[in-house]
């Protein structure tokens, strides 16, 4: 898009990019990072100071995190509608320079985010990497559709001697509320969009990630953003959450998490008085992946593997069921089994892992019942094997299980665990339609060299995002626009042409001369 095309990736097999990653790590644990409101620029004393530990290892403090009490959140509120005015009236081209040189920002120190993100989320080298392109990503091309769409009137035909046209321009003050499973991407992106549509935003992180947060944040305004237009206030969603949601002083809400979360955001704005607000959400994916007896099965293999395990499978578009024929399931399990037995579990911060721990215990307990449920009610396959030693901090062991009913799920169960379905081909319909059933929408794969049955369960499985002959996860800005429908969001997708549009509103005028 544009002048650019998407940020680049490094070459961790030269031994020069792994020790500057070594060196990152060793300044990251060195530092005391500090995370709180950040309101006008300015790191507040914020309310209820709290520990921010790494998931592999609950015995390393990173950090602390304080919440914005409500006074910081009016604050924060206040200065961001008085400097909303001014940064909506620049139009797009005045607006994206300071989202280019954002982006430029975290590609120079991408080493530390990185880093980062691998302390604080258990992220990868290589999800690190990702996440911190795919953030630079979403500031390039925001900033590019701001050039686009608001740069002035879009003209419109009418009656002679009428000129009529419409113009976009931001709705005043934006709550972003982000996920812990992109805790710099979809923090950046989303704020991204809503200051790129000419909004100022009030950004919480989740609970788990406020350092990442805090960072992007001063990042933004060495960038260049006015720090009024951006404010960080983090906390729990029970507080500082329900506070943004029902503020008379927000606009719209941007919100990319669990669907639980996203009804409960939804009755909050349907009790508030005045205007009636946008809320955009993306939520969770049942995810699954139809495979027919002509499918090349080294390749599902590795796919599958990538789709349900990369990233521990806390990604809201991973693979959660696998649908295989009955003839063939028996050397397509054996072959997964074989790949989940070489995947490496372990420290996320070391270049030789695939697969790190898991969030936070809560969400390890949970897997973990969950497991308990599968070895009652379905058959665990294979687990993969934690390493020796003390410790493991939340390191979960990856599953592969098999389900007897195509819709055993009744909801997204966000982990490495894999679930498989042997279906008979002649009972497609009906597999597939049940799984539709459950009524999410996010993520589907096919692999077939048949382009009738991709069509076929294209048409009976309703998603955002369809990959076929590939993995289903790692949508990249620009190609992938990412997003879903029913229980997996309201859309307008992220990384695409038409994200901005409900972050404005629209005029139209009409001048007769
Ligand atoms: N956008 C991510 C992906 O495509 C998920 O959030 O995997």
């Amino acid at each position: 898009y544009g002048d650019r095309l998407n940020s680049l990736g490094r070459d961790y097999s030269q031994a020069s990019e792994r020790a500057r990653h070594a060196a990152a790590l060793a300044r990251v644990d060195a530092e005391k990072l500090t995370s709180g409101p950040i309101v006008g620029g300015r790191l507040m004393a914020g309310i209820a100071p709290q520990d921010v530990t790494n998931p592999f290892d609950r015995t390393q403090v990173l950090g602390h995190v304080s919440e914005a009490s409500p006074a910081d959140i009016d604050d924060a509120a206040e200065r961001a509608a008085a400097a909303q005015i001014a940064w909506d009236r620049k139009g797009g081209a005045g607006r994206a320079p300071v989202l280019r040189a954002m982006a430029d920002a975290l590609e120079a120190d991408l080493d530390r985010l990185v880093a980062l993100l691998s302390r604080e989320a258990g992220k990868t080298l290589n999800d690190g990497v990702a996440e911190v392109r795919e953030a630079a990503d979403f500031c390039r091309y925001y900033a590019m559709l701001a050039e686009r769409d608001f740069g002035g009137e879009q003209p419109l035909t009418g009656p002679v001697g009428e000129t009529n046209a419409l113009v976009l321009h931001g709705r005043g003050v934006f709550a972003c509320i982000s996920p812990w499973n992109f805790p710099l991407a979809i923090f950046t992106g989303q704020i991204a969009a809503a200051l790129a549509a000419g909004n100022a935003v009030l950004a919480k992180p989740a609970e788990q990630t406020p350092l990442i947060a805090a960072e992007a944040v001063r990042l933004y305004h060495k960038a260049g953003l006015n720090p009024d237009l951006l404010a960080l206030v983090p906390g729990r969603g029970e507080t500082v959450g329900a506070t943004l949601v029902g503020h008379p002083g927000v606009d719209g809400v941007a919100f990319t998490g669990g669907t639980e979360t996203a009804w409960a955001i939804n009755r909050a704005i349907a009790n508030r008085q005045g205007p009636i607000i946008p809320f955009i959400a993306e939520t969770g994916g049942l995810n699954g992946m139809f495979v027919d007896t002509t499918a090349l099965r080294e390749q599902v293999i590795d796919d599958v593997i990538l789709s349900a395990f990369g990233s521990a499978g806390q990604r809201c578009s991973a693979l959660r069921v696998l649908y295989v024929p009955k003839d063939s399931a028996d050397g397509l399990i054996e072959g997964l089994k074989g790949a989940l037995a070489v995947q490496v579990v372990g420290d996320p911060a070391d270049p030789a892992t695939d697969i790190g721990p898991v969030i936070d215990a809560e969400s390890r307990q949970a897997l973990e019942a969950h497991v308990a449920r599968l070895e009652r009610e379905a058959r665990v396959v294979a687990r993969a094997t934690l390493p020796t030693g003390a410790n493991k901090g939340d390191l979960f062991a990856p599953t592969i299980a098999e389900i007897p009913t195509p819709d055993f799920l009744e909801r997204e169960v966000f982990g490495p665990i894999l679930h498989i379905h042997r279906y008979d081909p002649a009972e497609l319909k009906t597999v597939a339609s049940r799984l539709a059933a459950r009524g999410y929408g996010l993520t589907l794969g096919v692999h077939s060299r048949i382009e009738a049955f991709a069509e076929e369960v294209m048409r009976l499985v309703p998603a955002g995002n369809v990959y076929v002959n590939r993995g289903i996860t790692g949508a990249v800005v620009g190609v992938q626009p990412f997003g879903g429908e029913g229980l997996s969001g309201t859309g307008p997708k992220a990384g695409g042409p038409n994200s901005l549009i409900r972050y404005a509103s629209e005029k139209a005028i009409s001048v007769n001369i």
